[in-house]
C-alpha cells in the first residue's frame, strides 16, 4: 500500500501525518509506502516547519529528515490513497483528476477518525505553539483509522 498526506504547503501537516503514519507502521510492521506534498510550490525544497519538527520531538516523532515537493499528477498513479488535510487541498486534487479512479483515491482525512463529518486539519502555520500540538492529536487518531483500513484492505 502507498500512502500520499498533502496539505498546502508541505511544512507543517502533511510531513507530520506522513511521519506519524511511518512511525506507527514501523512498529506494526506494517508494509506501507508514504510520503507527502503540498497543493502549492511556495516551500519546495525546504524542511518542515521548526516548530513542527519541534513539537513533533517532544511527541516523540523525528520529521526532519522530510523536504517539501509540490503535488504532480504522477501521484495519481504513484500512490493508492491520498489524504487530503483540508477541503481546498481535496477541492484542488479532485480538480487536477483526470479519471474517476484518481478522484477515488482522494480523502479528507479527518474522514478516517469522524467518517463523513467532513472536518479539516487546521492550518497551524500562523497561529501559536499549541496548534502544532491540536494537529497532532487529530492525526494521531485519524492516522490508527488509516492503520485499521491498511490491515483490513492489504
Ligand atoms: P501546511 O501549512 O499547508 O500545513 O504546510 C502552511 C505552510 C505554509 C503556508 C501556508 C500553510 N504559506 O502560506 O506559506
Amino acid at each position: 500500500m502507498r500512502v500520499l498526506m498533502v496539505c498546502l504547503g508541505n511544512i507543517c501537516r502533511s510531513p507530520i501525518a506522513e511521519g506519524i503514519l511511518r512511525q506507527k507502521a514501523a512498529e506494526q510492521g506494517i508494509d506501507v509506502a508514504t510520503d507527502s506534498a503540498g497543493t502549492a510550490a511556495y516551500h519546495v525544497g525546504e524542511a518542515p516547519d521548526r516548530r513542527m519538527i519541534m513539537t513533533a520531538g517532544k511527541n516523540g516523532i523525528d520529521i526532519s529528515d522530510l523536504s517539501a515537493r509540490q503535488f504532480v499528477k504522477a501521484d495519481y498513479q504513484n500512490f493508492d490513497l491520498i489524504y487530503a488535510m483540508d477541503q481546498s487541498n481535496y477541492d484542488n486534487m479532485i480538480r487536477l483528476a483526470a479519471t474517476e479512479s484518481d478522484r477515488q483515491k482522494v480523502r479528507l482525512i479527518l474522514n478516517e477518525s469522524n467518517p463523513g463529518s467532513n472536518a479539516e486539519v487546521p492550518d497551524p502555520y500562523y497561529g501559536g505553539d499549541q496548534g502544532f500540538q491540536h494537529v497532532i492529536d487529530l492525526l494521531d487518531v485519524a492516522v490508527d483509522k488509516v492503520i485499521e483500513r491498511i490491515k483490513t484492505n492489504g
